[in-house]
Parts: structure tokens; sequence; C-alpha cells
């Protein structure tokens, strides 16, 4: 008999084993995790897939570094990572580690399949190399006689050879893909840059190295190993086991339903990954999306800046599930998303420990108290009780439309309005009146009451389960419930399924109630891999200007007085500066990495002489200075978090 189940294979990124992960990594295997879980719910065959990144010069060097080897170094982390995961109780099928020879073989395999097909051709470029650096460097780039910027020795010319993957072979297609699947990048803004930076035309990608080798060997010229991003990208596939025996799993689960990633590596998945895919004639995922980042103090928390959160005490002190339903119900999938310790305890004790634990406390107390813990089936006898019985239809069936579409925090808070309300009947209903009495009316409004207590009970219970998996099993097993494990969301679609006689059983309060911290004690530094700067990726350097050119920019510090987002405009946010002598209004299209709020007081540097320009009907007067690097990696404030190279502008 075939299996029919409708398949669903979900991705994150597979992270670098450069340091300790922290909450930033920890939100985007919580959110995957989340839908992983969902999806199951809702009846899906799921493969969820999470793993680790572990070749390349930064990871040979740290390991030198320790006097270790390469695998002994990613080992040890990786290890720390799989230890992480199952106390975030995340739920993966399978964790690939770009070391595992199944792997491997699945790159060699694939690299060699694009080679022949002549879409990967070897060249050589030249360049100056100072030696004892160990660096390349741009004729521009070079000091008086051609000596190293860094150590000012001489520096000689060479050849490195390489090889190349033709991406502009494939700018037609992919844009021709991208206007028949709306839908594949995710958020729309994603999209649109997405679709400017390929118009902008594709450089072919250097997708081998000779300058190290820890890395996967290229079979036919072994000098070279394979580039990160080409070894890292095709782990989505290689877990597949694609080419072992049938084939099976990859039949099975290829296409990917979803990759979800940091927004700075979308470029990586929704460009250069589909064009790898186009070139081996494979299918290209369904969906890519595109999350944003746990910021701290306005920054993107990274480990260069080691401004780091580390999770594990969190998880320790306060519960997975607290961690866990934190970072989905704060954050709007694709938005950046703050981390305050007070912000946390404040929120965790309000929902889980008030709201859903309370209920559950309260039904089951006051089931054991009026009716020796066994509940009686009633069906909805008077009007109050019909609207919680089709209100609770409702929260599954809009819950399920939200998940679905990715609105995961909205789909939190419809069942957190359920529980709301459930609370609200509690006060309404009075059981504690009802139980004083003993006409017969009262009586069996009092049974109704429990009744409908308890099913709205087993209904959250599921409808929570994909993001506090440690709870809900709890709240069901309270109710004298079992099986938990089997549930699925068919199961709850419809009112009533508690049967007469059911019992329940009293259990310690599922969330308890936390102080709230004073001082915010969160950012931990974490032991720290130099940032070594991939230099194939830096533009190179525009032609030199006189001083008099310089002297005509009229650059100042200015103050945000105040910022908002343009309507209507997808990047642009409207700044009000102070520049000392006047106010000022300026369109910066920066809004997918700032929230406007965190801008006001912040001080930028500010290009006060470039001519006025009108954008969506705002005259906006001259231009704000940001840098980013090459990884959609973008700061005003900040430059320290960025690599050497990144472009001011
Ligand atoms: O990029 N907030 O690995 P990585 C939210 N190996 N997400 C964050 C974050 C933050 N502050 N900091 C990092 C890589 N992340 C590659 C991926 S996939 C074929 C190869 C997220 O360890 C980041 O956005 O640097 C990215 O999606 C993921 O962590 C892995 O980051
Ligand atoms: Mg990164």
């Amino acid at each position: 008999m075939g299996d029919t189940k409708k398949t669903y294979y979900i991705t994150t990124p597979i992270y670098y084993p450069s340091a300790k992960l922290h909450i930033g990594h920890t939100y985007c295997t919580s959110v995957a995790d989340t839908i992983a879980r969902f999806k199951r719910l809702a009846g899906y065959d799921v493969r969820f897939l999470t793993g680790s990144d572990e070749h390349g010069q930064k990871i040979q060097r740290a390991a030198e570094a320790q006097g270790i080897t390469p695998l002994e170094y990613t080992t040890n982390i990786v290890n720390g990572f799989k230890a992480l995961w199952e106390k975030m109780h995340i739920s993966n099928d399978d964790f690939i580690r770009t070391t595992d020879e199944r792997h491997e073989k699945v790159v060699q395999e694939l690299f060699t399949k694009a080679y022949e097909k002549g879409d990967i051709y070897k060249a050589e470029y030249e360049g100056w190399y100072c030696t004892p650096c160990e660096s390349f460097w741009t004729e521009q780039k070079l000091g008086e006689n051609h000596t190293c910027p860094d150590c000012g020795r001489p520096v000689e010319r060479v050849k490195e050879e390489s090889y190349f993957f033709k991406l502009g072979k494939y700018t037609e297609q992919w844009l021709k893909f991208i206007e028949e699947n709306p839908d594949f990048i995710q958020p729309e803004s994603r999209r649109n840059e997405m679709i400017q930076f390929v118009k902008q035309g594709l450089e072919d990608l250097a997708v081998s190295r000779t300058s190290f080798d820890w890395g996967i060997k290229l079979p036919f010229d072994p000098k070279h190993v394979v580039y990160v991003w080409f070894d890292a990208l095709v782990n989505y596939i290689s877990a597949l086991h694609p080419f072992d025996g049938d084939g099976e799993l990859y039949k099975k689960f290829w296409p990917a339903d979803l990759h979800l990633v940091g927004k700075e590596i979308v470029r990586f998945h929704t460009i250069i990954w589909p064009m790898m895919l186009m070139s081996l004639e494979l299918p290209l995922p369904k969906k890519v999306f595109g999350h944003g980042w746990m910021i701290v103090d306005g920054t993107k928390m990274s480990k260069s800046l080691g401004n780091v959160i580390d999770p594990i005490p969190l998880i320790e002190i306060y519960g997975a599930d607290s961690l866990r339903y934190y970072l989905l119900s704060e954050i709007t999938l694709g938005n950046d998303g703050n981390f305050t310790l007070p912000n946390f305890v404040t929120k965790i004790n309000a929902d889980l420990s008030n709201d859903l634990g309370n209920l559950l406390n309260r039904t089951i107390a006051m089931i054991e108290k009026y009716h020796d813990g066994v509940i009686t089936k009633t069906d909805d006898i008077d009007a109050l009780d019909k609207e919680i019985s089709s209100l609770a239809e409702q929260t599954v069936a809009d819950f399920e439309a939200q998940m679905e579409a990715m609105e995961l925090n909205k789909a939190l808070k419809t069942v957190w309005a359920f529980i709301g309300r459930m609370n609200k009947y509690i006060d309404e209903t009075m059981p504690w009146v009802l139980a004083k009495s003993s006409e017969d009316v009262d009586v069996l409004r009092l049974q109704s009451v429990m009744y409908h207590l308890a099913e709205s009970l087993r209904i959250i219970a599921v409808l929570v389960s994909p993001v506090i998996p440690v709870g809900a099993p709890k709240i069901w097993e309270q109710l004298g419930l079992s099986g938990f494990e089997q549930v699925q969301l068919d199961d709850v679609r419809s009112w009533g399924a508690i049967n007469t006689g059911t019992k329940v059983v009293k259990g310690e309060p599922i969330y308890p109630r936390f102080e709230i911290p004073e001082m915010v004690e969160t950012v931990t530094v974490t032991e720290e891999v130099e940032e070594t700067v991939d230099t194939s990726n830096v533009p190179p350097l525009k032609e030199n200007i006189t001083y008099d050119d310089f002297e005509k920019l009229d650059l100042r510090v200015a103050k945000v007085v105040s910022c908002e987002k343009v309507p209507k405009s997808k990047k642009l946010l409207k700044f009000v500066l102070d520049i000392g002598l006047e106010e000022r209004t300026v369109l910066s299209g920066i809004s997918q990495y700032y929230e406007p709020e965190t801008m006001v007081g912040k001080k930028v540097i500010y290009l006060a002489n470039l001519a006025p320009k009108k954008m969506m009907g705002i005259e906006s007067y001259g231009m704000i200075l940001s840098a980013s690097d090459w990884e959609e990696h973008l700061e005003v404030t900040n430059i320290e978090s960025l690599p050497a190279g990144s472009i001011v502008k």
C-alpha cells in the first residue's frame, strides 16, 4: 500500500561551528521547529533538517590555533549544537554535518556534473601576493613600490587558478522562474531586492580555492577545495542520500517545501542555490523565507560583536517552552526582534503562568472540588456555552490559516485570545456560586461550565503544542486524557470529544511565576574566532579623487529627531534630523534594517549638500550615510559589526 500522506520538507541553515550558538540561532531553529510540529499536527509526513557548516579557512585557522585537527575542533562545537537543540526540544529528523561522508560524496558528484556540462570552468586570476601575510592585494590597494599595505614588505606578482561557475548564464531562466513563482522568495520586500540584484548583472562565481585545504577536494583536481557556499548549500540534498540505493528519501522529499534562513543569506539561497540547481537540472525548492535578526540595543546580535545572549542559562532557569514562546510570540516573522530579560520574564509570567497556567489550575481544582475530579459531558446548555463552543471551532480554523500563512505570532494571539475568553468565562459563570445551590438547573449548569472549561483546554493543549511542546502534553495529562503523541489537528476541529467519566489528574503548575529581574544581565561574551574576510567578495576600489573633490562634500554629524515609515513604501524611512543650524527632512532606504523607534536620538553622519530629490511625494534633503557588507548587513551607527572592506554610501 502506498503512503498517501502529503510530505513537507523544512530546513534551517547549517550553522558555522566558529563559536557557540546564541539566541539568534535559537530563534531560527525554534521557528522551524514550530512549523515542523504544526505540519505534523496538520497531517503531513514531515522531514525537518538542521546541521553544521564545517569547512573553510576560518575553521582551519581556529583549529590550528588550538593545536587540534579541524575535525576535532568542529566535532567539539557541533556536539554543543546538538545538546542545545535537545535542550530546546527541537524535533529535527536528521542532523547533517558537511564533514559527513554522505555529504562530501554528493558535493563531489554535483560539482563534477556541472563541470562536465561546461558550467564550471578553470581560469587563472592574477594578483599581488604577500607571502608572509598570505593575502592577495589589488593593484590599487598596494603601498608604495609594490609593498603589502599590511606589513610593508614587497609583494609578488602571482597567478592563482580557480574554478568558476557561470552564474550569469542562468539570469533569464531565473527571472522567468521568479515571475512564475511569485511566492518563492518571502517576504516580498526581499524578493524585490533579489530581482534588482540579478538585473544589475552577475559575475561568474569562484567556486574553488587552493590557498587552504580544509574543504571538499575536487575529484578531478584535488589541489582545489570546493568554495564553502557551494559545499554548504548542497546539504539540503545530500541529507536525503540521493545516490544511495534507489534514492527513496530524495524522491520522497525533494524539492524542499521551505528553506528558512536569516535575511543576510537570502541571496545565497534565492540566487546562487537556484542557479546551481538549474545547472544541475534539479527541481528548485518551493519557498525561501528570510527571517529578521535578534537585536540588542538596536544592533544585530553577532558573534563578531560579542554582544550575544547565550540561550543555555535561559533554558536552565526559565525552561525551553518559555524561550520558545517568547521568541515566537514577540516577533513577526520577517522583522527584527528584541530580547531583554525584563520583557521576557514579564511576557512569560503574563501569558504562560497567568493566562494559561491559571486557566488549567482553576479548571482542574474546581472539577476536583465540585465533581470529585470527574467530567460529565453536556451539550451547550445556554447561549454563553454556545458562544464558547463556536469560538473554539473558529479559533482552530483561524489558527490553522494563520500558521499556514506563516503568521506565527498572529496564530498565537488567536489562541491566547481564546484563553483570555475562557478565564473571563469563569468569572462570568461564577461556578463557586453555582456549587452552593442544590437546584437541578444549577447542578446541571455547573456540570456544563466544567465541561466547557475542560473541553476548551483539550483544544488549547493541541494548538499550543507546536510552540510549547513541554507544557502541552502536561495539560492533556491533567485533563485525564491519553495518547497525546498521536493527536492531530483533525481531532480538535470539532467540539465535544471529552467523554463522560474522564477523570482529571491534578499536577504541579505547569509554568511557575518568576521574579522580574531589575538589571538586564543578559549580555555574555563567548570566545571568538577571528573574523576573516573572504576577499573574493569585496568589490573593487573606485578611481582616486582629489582633495578638492572631497572638499565639495558637506558632511555633518546629525541627531535623529524623529523617524517613521513612509506609508506604502517597503524601503523608505522618513527622518527629521537636527543638523545644528536647522532641521532637515531626509528619506533613507533602510526600512528593512531598522525599526524607526530605535533610531530616535541616535547620531548619524549626514551628507548635507546632496541636491534634494522627491520620492513618494516627499522632498528629501541630503543623505544619511550607512555601511554594508556584501551579505546584506547594513549599519548606520555601528560599523564595528561590519567586515573590513564594507562600502559606505
Ligand atoms: O550563515 N538573529 O551560518 P551562520 C537571528 N553557514 N538570526 C541570526 C542571528 C541573529 N542575531 N545571527 C545569526 C551561515 N543568525 C551559513 C549558512 S546554509 C547553507 C549556510 C542566523 O552560523 C543567520 O541569519 O553565520 C543564519 O540564518 C543562521 O543564523 C546561520 O548563521
Ligand atoms: Mg552569518
